[in-house]
């Protein structure tokens, strides 16, 4: 095992290198804003709280508050210069705070949100983790909250994912080995299975994908347990 590789596998993104190689490069992945945009379409007209999932240098929750000038952010992350970086960007922003966070681990008590976001992080968790985080971000949720994922996901062939690394620019040798890429569906069917309803694939392009969900809110939980067999409103 490699210093960096744990029981939840190698994770190369708390070395100062890994971070700051990947801000040199970071604004020229390739239809990034489109997904970016996407994303901002999906959130609440009114946001009062935001998370976001690996937060990196705070470019995506910058995105968030800049639509949404009213919320208050709160941004996680584990690596020491993305920390850095984060805090340096909202030095001074009462509304904003990052706090220093392992998603390995279960999510800090941090309130609830209207909104929980990420972008190009949760990949680098484990599947189970994945399953576990997105659970937590359901609970996390007010009713009626949306979860807006926009992520590097599995190609379905080898072909593909060749071809992705291609536009990238990325030779197969240097791919980050901190990936654990998994597939869209997969994950759209998990957040529906754990209660997340308008559950879609918004956007995609090649392993870039926004994959988002609401929080039922009571009603309409309500609603799907009236419709159930059994249940007084369908007999
Ligand atoms: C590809 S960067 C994306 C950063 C930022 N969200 C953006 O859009 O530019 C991945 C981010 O996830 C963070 N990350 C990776 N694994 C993590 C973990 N286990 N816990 C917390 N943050 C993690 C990294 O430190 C990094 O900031």
């Amino acid at each position: 095992m490699s210093d960096n590789t744990t029981s939840t596998g190698t994770n190369l993104w708390s070395s100062t290198e890994h971070a700051v190689a990947y801000l040199g490069r970071a604004r020229d992945i390739p239809r990034r804003v489109e997904g970016e945009t996407a994303l901002i379409e999906c959130l609440p007209p009114v946001l009062r709280r935001v998370l976001d999932l690996g937060t990196g240098d705070g470019h995506l929750l910058a995105l968030v508050l800049a639509a949404r000038p009213d919320a208050e952010g709160v941004g996680l992350d584990f690596s020491p210069a993305m920390l850095d970086r984060s805090r340096a960007r909202f030095a001074g922003n009462p509304r904003v705070a990052i706090v220093e966070h392992n998603l390995d681990d279960q999510l800090p008590r941090v309130g609830g949100f209207d909104a929980v976001v990420s972008c190009f992080a949760i990949h680098h968790v484990s599947h189970a983790r994945k399953h576990a985080l997105y659970a937590e971000v359901f609970e996390m949720l007010e009713p009626g909250g949306v979860f807006c994922n926009l992520e590097h996901v599995a190609s379905p062939t080898v072909r593909l994912h060749d071809q992705f690394l291609t536009a990238l620019g990325v030779s197969p040798a240097d791919e980050d080995p901190s990936n654990k890429l998994l597939d869209v569906y997969t994950q759209l069917e998990w957040l529906r299975a754990l209660g997340f309803e308008d559950v879609d694939c918004h956007w995609k392009w090649r392993e870039l994908a926004l994959l988002a969900g609401v929080r039922r809110t009571d009603a309409g939980l309500q609603a799907l347990g009236s419709s159930l067999p059994g249940s007084q409103a369908s007999g």
